[in-house]
């Protein structure tokens, strides 16, 4: 089999290097990867051609065609929210993923919390405003902490958790006035602030049949004690202890089954992954904080790495509506920790040698997934010529792996405790520096003070 993933992240890593580990897998091409999935055996990184102006999604498309590729894996939202989906289908590539009116869930968090308040999915109260005036006037009324977000994709930045009515002003004023989020921030969603413990509940979907993935957590925040501002995600764990067998029910009866229900009802069956972000109170009930309609970065890392079941035939199943109602998983849990550039979120670096990289698959338990990684020397003209159905692969071995954007690496571990995974991810992301990195010593500490 071939397989296509498409996306840069160490969440394309992460399912490049499981596609990978299929026997039935020949090829895994990544576009365009980073240096991590370009080193993986059985994987090669491609450029596509990306004029894709119009949504078309054509250089995909006729890849896929010419190099007679069985499956298709989407891991970021943005070509979701375009359509990608949609236009795999009709051209008759097979490819994993929610289409453009399901991927709504994300694109849109006006389009999230109506879906929601219609179906009765319990998440905060909230109001939309496209004018600053009377954005600022429903803050005063509701008080402090409330939350700011941008209606659009942001790339998880988009969400000022205000705990004082100055900064909810301010955050609006970024947004609404100053342009700061720029199209995906010309309409904010105002929301009460709740209280409790996160958790990152994915599921695959083919239309009917859920397949729960292993529960999981992400730290948003850039600092330690989950202070500072909002990212991507420093680091992950699986499974997610505060998903009790309870709460577990409660999620799929209460948010994941309404809203494959919903999806049906409205004639755009859900398909792909989704990725419900929740609050879990005191009393253990969930409230969903956000929809994504893809496999979360970094919960895929660690996922991923206690999936023992093919993700191939998982999504080959998938494909076919006939996805299982379990997979199988190491009973170990998985920790990551994102090693970020200078800067991060604010800003990334580039070009920063990265030192101190082990040796990939040296070690069964520890994986570093990579993310904003590159090679220093300019790749020769990689284009891919369709008409003569080749792709050519990078002579990647005497290059030194440079930094490429904003996440850079997530070092992963498996091992009998959340602790002892954190430990063991500590101490080789303490071997791995380039100019600038950063990264959080106390990645899954909330698990950790349970394990206690
Ligand atoms: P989002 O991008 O919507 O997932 O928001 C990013 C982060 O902001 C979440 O993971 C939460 O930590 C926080 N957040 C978002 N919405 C709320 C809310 N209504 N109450 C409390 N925290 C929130
Ligand atoms: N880790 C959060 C996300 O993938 O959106």
């Amino acid at each position: 089999m071939k397989v296509l993933v498409i996306g840069a992240g160490g969440r394309e890593h992460a399912l490049a290097w499981q596609c990978a580990k299929d026997n039935n897998v020949e090829t895994v091409y990544v576009a365009p990867g980073n240096a991590g999935t370009a080193l993986e055996p059985k994987c090669q990184n491609i450029v596509l051609d990306n004029k894709d102006t119009d949504n078309e999604h054509s250089a995909v498309i006729e890849f896929c065609q010419y190099n007679d590729i069985d499956i298709v894996i989407v891991g970021p939202e943005a070509p979701l929210v375009t359509g990608i989906i949609d236009a795999c289908r009709k051209a008759g590539v097979q490819a994993w993923g929610p289409t453009a009116y399901c991927a709504q869930l994300e694109g849109s968090k006006t389009f999230a919390k109506e879906f929601m308040q219609n179906n009765n999915i319990p998440t905060a109260a909230y109001q939309g405003f496209t004018d600053a005036a009377s954005a600022k006037a429903y803050v005063d009324k509701q008080g402090a902490p409330i939350v700011i977000k941008a209606d659009g994709l942001a790339a998880g930045k988009g969400v000022i958790v205000a705990e004082t009515t100055e900064q909810a002003h301010a955050a609006i004023d970024d947004m609404l006035a100053d342009n700061k989020f720029g199209d995906a921030g010309s309409r904010v969603v105002i929301e009460q602030f709740l209280q409790g413990e996160e958790a990152s509940f994915i599921c695959m979907i083919d239309g009917d049949n859920i397949l729960p993935m292993a529960t999981s957590q992400d730290h948003k925040r850039a600092f330690e004690g989950d202070t500072g501002p909002n990212t991507g995600g420093m680091g992950a764990y699986s499974p997610a202890p505060v998903v009790t067998d309870e709460v577990h029910n409660k999620v799929m009866t209460q948010v994941i089954q309404p809203v494959v229900d919903a999806m049906n009802a409205a004639g755009h069956p859900y398909t792909g992954f989704l990725y419900a972000g929740l609050m879990i109170d005191d009393a253990g009930d969930p409230y969903v904080i956000e929809f994504n309609c893809r496999f979360g970065d970094p919960e895929t890392q660690p996922i991923l790495m206690r999936l023992q079941s093919s993700i191939v035939d998982l999504v080959t199943a998938g494909l076919a509506g006939q996805l299982p109602k379990e997979a199988n998983w190491d009973e170990r849990p998985a920790l990551g920790i994102v090693i970020a550039s200078k800067g991060y979120p604010e800003t990334s670096s580039k070009g920063d040698v990265i030192s101190g990289l082990p040796e990939l698959d040296d070690q069964q338990s520890v994986k570093v997934f990579h993310a904003g990684t590159d090679f220093t020397k300019e790749v020769e003209n990689l284009d891919i010529n369709i008409n003569t159905q080749s792709a050519n692969a990078q002579n990647d071995s005497d290059k030194e792996i440079v930094t490429n954007g904003g996440r850079v690496v997530c070092v992963t571990a498996l091992a009998d405790s959340i602790l002892n995974a954190q430990q063991a991810a500590l101490s080789v992301a303490g071997a791995i520096s380039f100019e600038g990195a950063h990264y959080r010593r106390d990645i899954g500490y909330q698990a950790i003070a349970r394990e206690d």
